[in-house]
């Protein structure tokens, strides 16, 4: 697409990028979001893509080449890079919506973006060493220590001071992926049958309640909200999301799409269903602290009781047997392990910060 390709040499000096306004931008890009004939109409008038794309750059410059990068600029490049992403789930909203499902110039965005902020998160991670392990024993021992890990310096935050308006806080937040609960999971499912796929499979389906609306994980998200009065309409609470968060979110879209991450995926798969259960936990004692309602902690309750099946399952029955099925590449579930660990925890630290913030 001449548009992307060209706008390097279109593009102003730093010192004018300096003021860069994100907000302007992605507003700029919500409305090419939603352009019919998007890809033909930036070909015949590239200038309607030109502020977004220099914002892009500017972005791109500052989160992944500058140390540890600006926070502004990594939550527009997740802010972008999800609005792409979420196009692959149905959101039961105007069909129109997704005119641009297909579109080149948004898949060239996506890769750009995709790929300077993976390689940024690549970095932190000793691959190297990784694939010296025995792969199978290195699942073995981090599930064994992130089963029931020490508190933390934000668990206790969490179990001894948040207040009801920080749960609230954490709820908002929560909710951002709660209410959607399993949708990229979904994604792999499909292909040879073998009993790595029926664990998948028997994962998601007690993720959706085995069908019955009312059992759907998501439900128990809403009811939590319901009983603070909170809007249960799934990113409804969008601005509130930290980009770590988001960064979770986008990086879990990128190894459901792409077949040749699926081992990373399960691997990271792995590490969310066996450390869920600790995060919950601080939560539930927050709540019973702050003596809600069991409506009001439903969700963690079940999941303390579910995910710790569901972690014993994706090693046992997944993570094992695909190291075995592919011995040359096992180290990829490692990888996939660890750095959803990194990423969750950076998330995590994320969302309390913001508790706090919203405490004050
Ligand atoms: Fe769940
Ligand atoms: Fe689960």
């Amino acid at each position: 697409m001449n548009s992307l390709t060209n706008f390097k040499a279109k593009s102003t000096p730093t010192a004018q990028l300096k003021s860069t306004n994100y907000d302007r931008a992605e507003q700029q890009f919500i409305n090419l979001l939603e352009m019919e004939d998007l890809d033909k109409k930036i070909q015949a008038q590239p200038a309607i893509a030109t502020d977004f794309e220099m914002a892009m750059e500017a972005a791109l410059k500052s989160a992944y080449e500058d140390a540890p990068g600006d926070d502004a600029a990594h939550r527009f490049l997740q802010r972008i890079l999800y609005r792409i992403n979420r196009l692959k789930l149905f959101w039961y909203d105007d069909l129109r919506h997704y005119t641009n499902e297909r579109s080149i110039y948004l898949q060239l965005v996506r890769d750009q973006i995709e790929e300077a902020w993976q390689d940024w998160e690549i970095a932190q991670i000793d691959v190297a060493a990784l694939q010296k392990l025995d792969p199978k024993q290195a699942l073995i021992d981090r599930v064994a220590a992130d089963l029931d890990p020490s508190l933390s310096d934000d668990s206790r935050y969490l179990r001894e001071q948040m207040t009801e308006a920080g749960y609230r806080h954490l709820l908002a937040i929560g909710s951002f992926d709660g209410l959607v609960e399993g949708s990229r999971l979904s994604r792999i499912l499909g292909g040879a049958a073998n009993e790595v796929q029926c664990t998948l499979t028997k994962v998601l389906l007690e993720e959706y309640g085995n069908g019955r609306y009312t059992r759907k994980h998501s439900t128990f998200f809403a009811q939590m909200l319901n009983e603070f009065g909170m809007n249960t309409e799934p990113e409804a609470y969008f601005d509130l999301v930290p980009w770590e968060v988001l960064a979770c979110d986008n990086h879990n879209f990128l190894v459901t799409e792409r077949k040749i991450y699926f081992l990373r995926y399960c691997g990271g798969l792995t590490y969310f269903e066996v450390a869920g259960p600790s995060w919950y936990r601080n939560y539930l004692a927050a709540a019973q602290r702050l003596q809600l309602s069991a409506a009001a902690m439903g969700y963690w309750e079940l999941h303390i009781k579910e995910d710790e099946r569901h972690g014993q399952w994706m090693l046992d029955d997944v993570a094992l047997p695909l190291a075995e099925q592919y011995p040359g590449e096992a180290w990829q579930l490692v990888l996939g392990y660890d750095q959803e660990k990194l990423m969750g925890d950076r998330a995590g630290s994320a969302v309390v910060r913001s508790v706090r913030q919203a405490e004050r």
